[in-house]
């Protein structure tokens, strides 16, 4: 019997309590390869990709994969093959995107701390365009591509104040966040804009946040956007394309929902439709809702610790692995690899890694049935996770690996301690 561990997962699914990833069993997967783990499902990844893709059809539009929130070299690949652009927010990044044959032309760059020599390199590199976070931002950028004898492609990226209505760290559209230019000051900084030398407009940019789960925030900001889009081609300045962003959320378990990628989109398209918009060249810059629910973290239990207050489950994933818990307080369901015929009710733990923080926590309160020596899989761990992880405690970074179908290929080497502490340098 087939059973997939969440719903949203169906490439990770236990089939006789054996969890397998596409047709992979994962516990052969860590007896190869050690732990912790990360294991990709490229179907998943291309099934997410193909939501948004049903939801755009017919429409022109361009799906920037937000690399950010996982840029292993193999899984920009995946996205780019399948006609994928990219938002970047580095040097980097771009430098990733190079390195996996990703389209130039295809990429966007946001951020608001783009230095000269980033924005240098990737005018040289020709990409799509600029989403300009700030005026003092424009008036550099303008420069720096005047000095090159070309003109940098821009979008300003505007504040919609609409309430996303997430974790704070990750609401980026509210009044009081450092992201883009307020709505009220923006058609001034498009004129400001359009009359600088070094400038091409071509469209305008939103995006009000991350691990969004209702549609409401998205429908207000579209309003807002299209507002604006109003009041800026009357005052003469066309604008290309609209760029709603990214920031749908994923289920981390079975309480929060999010709507799938065409079915949100259905919505957005009937009123964009509606505000006669319809044929607009649209850009969107989807991360964790391509890859989040595509991936998970196989770490072994490596001491129970039964306690008067509280009972550990020590595991050899920690925070520089897997950092969201410890950020973000966030959730990840926590399975059994190879789960027992008959599941009793299990003892409540805290599940924590081995790094010297009392912060370093990966689920809390979660009922397990576990000894020493067993695997556990921390689910969607896909976004966010390998990208955001550090070689905190001189931890090497995980290894990682692309499934599909029966086929899994190693796509990241284990860190070793020595590649940790390569590029150090010892006093004479
Ligand atoms: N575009 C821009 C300008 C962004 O800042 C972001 C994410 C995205 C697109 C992609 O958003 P997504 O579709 O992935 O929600 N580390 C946090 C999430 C930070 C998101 C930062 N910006 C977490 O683990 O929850």
């Amino acid at each position: 019997m087939t059973l997939p561990v969440l719903p949203g997962h169906p490439h990770f699914a236990y089939r006789d309590n054996a969890l397998f990833a596409e047709d992979v069993r994962v516990s052969e997967l860590a007896a190869t390869y050690g732990t912790p783990l990360f294991i990709y499902s490229k179907t998943a990844m291309l099934a997410a990709l193909a939501s948004y893709q049903r939801g755009f059809e017919g429409r022109d539009a361009q799906i920037c994969y937000a690399m950010k929130a996982n840029s292993s070299l193999a899984v920009l690949q995946v996205f780019a093959r399948a006609g994928c652009g990219f938002d970047i927010v580095s040097g980097g990044e771009l430098e990733r995107v190079q390195a996996a044959g990703g389209d130039l032309k295809k990429v966007i760059f946001s951020g608001v701390g783009k230095t000269r020599a980033e924005m240098r390199q990737a005018l040289a590199a020709g990409i799509g365009c600029f989403n300009v976070e700030s005026e003092a931002e424009l008036d550099v950028l303008s420069a720096v591509a005047a000095g090159m004898k070309l003109r940098a492609p821009v979008s300003i990226r505007v504040n919609p104040n609409v309430d996303p209505k997430t974790h704070p760290y990750i609401s980026t559209g509210l009044k009081g966040n450092k992201f883009g230019v307020a709505h009220e000051d923006a058609l001034r900084i498009y004129q400001h804009a359009a009359s600088l030398e070094g400038l091409k407009v071509v469209g305008i940019d939103c995006h009000i946040g991350s691990q969004i789960t209702e549609v409401t925030p998205y429908l207000d900001a579209m309003d807002r956007v299209l507002d604006l889009v109003a009041a800026i081609e009357a005052a003469g300045i066309p604008l290309a394309h609209i760029d709603f962003g990214g920031g749908l959320g994923i289920n981390y378990n079975d309480d929060d929902m999010p709507p799938e990628a065409d079915a949100l989109w259905r919505q957005l398209l009937a009123k964009l439709d509606a505000r006669g918009y319809g044929d607009r060249k649209l850009m969107v810059e989807p991360g964790r809702s391509l890859v989040g629910n595509a991936g998970i973290c196989i770490t072994e239990v490596l001491y129970l610790k039964p306690g008067e207050q509280k009972n550990f489950c020590i595991i050899d994933a920690a925070m520089n692995d897997l950092p969201r818990p410890a950020m973000y307080q966030a959730f990840h369901a926590i399975v059994p690899v190879e789960r027992a015929a008959s599941e009793s009710a299990g003892v409540v733990y805290d599940v924590v890694g081995p790094v010297c923080e009392s912060g370093d926590w990966i689920g809390r309160d979660r009922a397990l049935h576990v000894a020493a020596g067993d695997q556990l899989a921390v689910m969607s761990a896909g976004a966010y996770c390998m990208s955001m992880a550090s070689n905190y405690n001189t931890r090497g970074r995980a290894a990682e690996l692309l499934v599909e179908g029966d086929l899994a290929r190693l796509i990241r080497a284990r860190e070793s301690a020595a590649d940790t502490f390569r590029g150090e340098l010892l006093m004479p």
